[in-house]
């Protein structure tokens, strides 16, 4: 099976490589990806899927069916959105769009998603299961696999499986990280009531840029003393806004921050932890607060039997000089997470990076990918699902 799939995947390479230029040069923002999934069902329905539109407000959901001897149905998971940057690249297929660029390959993945599909629909009478492809938008606002769940993509569905491009793995390799691949992300908003005086006159007042300032200085000292510091926790505050004049005490301060953590106790417990903390500094000085905590996207975590099923497809495929057990997870963050509380999954990392001549970062204007990837991902991915249906049920060791 493994050789059939690579034999289809090098006669489609040059065909994939046309579709990835095209997303490529039409990016659209999240939550606009009208041209993106009409020509994402246009492939699936010419590969002969049921293709469904419109769900999730602007995604995609196809599915293929097998043979119907195994009645599990797998997930696989593509994002279609690209970020408000000017493309920088030079390349000839450059973003046609002023201020919209793919910059973090989410036109690798939706080809990727198409290739998967366009190989599995070659073989369909050789599959036991269904598959249901899942494009998806907004995953660069953390909307678009909320909007999806709500239109019911993830009913019936046992396992997922999703895909991110990485530049620091070179292309042709394969990244795969058991437990924890993304943090968890909150939103904090957090306002510092306190009352204006004179700027001689300290003691007539309270100092509300004061205050914010022992609020973020204790916050930071507390995460190092009473978090554990084998679970990380980081709290950013981005955003600081306060006072009117230079000798004028503020009466106010606003503040806008990001908290990201990995272990899901310590990601529940950090807005009751945050509160209590800003509540002891404010009161201790006679400030008020408002504290508006956002919950953002879970940490994605990885399903360790699904992870193992992908980890053999690749070393299978590629030989496990190309297969990188990634020994961190990343602070950033993905809603492909949300889609875990459904049904175990795992995400693997696409090596993109060029050997020969500088990698930039993802989100970066001249983030570029090696096309040779794209094969190496439709392969991973599409021989990954077929073991998951030869492997039984998907909880049993391999
Ligand atoms: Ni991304």
């Amino acid at each position: 099976m493994l050789s059939r799939i690579k034999d289809i995947a090098a006669n489609l390479a040059p065909r994939l490589i046309e579709i990835r230029r095209h997303l490529h040069s039409h990016p659209e923002l999240s939550g606009q990806e009208y041209q993106t999934a009409a020509y994402a069902a246009g492939v699936l329905s010419s590969c002969g899927l049921r293709v469904q539109e419109l769900v999730g407000k602007t995604g995609v959901v196809a599915e293929l069916e097998g043979t119907g001897e195994d009645q599990r149905l797998l997930a696989i998971r593509a994002d279609m959105d690209a970020l408000p940057i000017q493309e920088r690249t030079e390349l000839e297929f450059a973003s046609h769009q002023p201020g919209i660029m793919h910059s973090c390959g989410h036109d690798v993945h939706t080809t990727v998603g198409l290739g998967t599909a366009m190989i599995l629909s070659q073989l369909a009478t050789s599959l036991p299961g269904t598959v249901r492809f899942l494009f998806q938008p907004a995953e660069e606002t953390a909307q678009g696999a909320g909007w999806m769940i709500q239109d019911g993509v993830m009913e019936g569905v046992d396992a997922i499986l999703g895909v991110h491009v990485f530049p620091t793995i070179p292309a042709g390799s394969v990244g795969i990280r058991y437990g924890a691949l993304t943090a968890a992300a909150d939103d904090l908003e957090l306002i510092i009531i306190g009352e204006s005086g004179h700027g001689a006159r300290p003691h007539e007042a309270i100092d509300a840029i004061w205050i914010a300032s022992q609020v973020i200085t204790t916050l930071q000292q507390a995460i190092s003393r009473t978090q554990n510091p084998l679970r990380p926790v980081v709290l950013t505050i981005g955003q600081i806004h306060g006072g009117r004049a230079p000798n004028v005490i503020a009466d106010q301060v606003r503040m806008l921050g990001t908290v990201r953590s990995l272990h899901p106790e310590t990601s529940a417990a950090l807005p009751n932890w945050i509160e209590t903390i800003v509540a002891n500094v404010c009161q201790s000085y006679g400030a008020t607060y408002k504290l508006n905590y956002r919950r953002g996207v879970p940490s994605v975590q990885n399903d360790s039997a699904l992870t193992q099923i992908v980890e053999l497809s690749a070393r299978e495929a590629w030989g496990s000089d190309r297969v990188q057990i990634l020994p961190e997870p990343s602070l950033g963050a993905e809603d492909f997470s949300l889609y875990l509380d459904h049904a175990p999954g795992t995400m693997f990392r696409l090596g993109v990076g060029f050997s020969d001549k500088p990698n930039y970062p993802l989100h970066h204007p001249q983030f570029h990918v090696d096309e040779a990837a794209i094969v190496t991902g439709v392969v991973t991915m599409a021989y990954a699902a077929y073991k998951y249906w030869l492997h039984g049920a998907y909880s049993c060791p391999i």
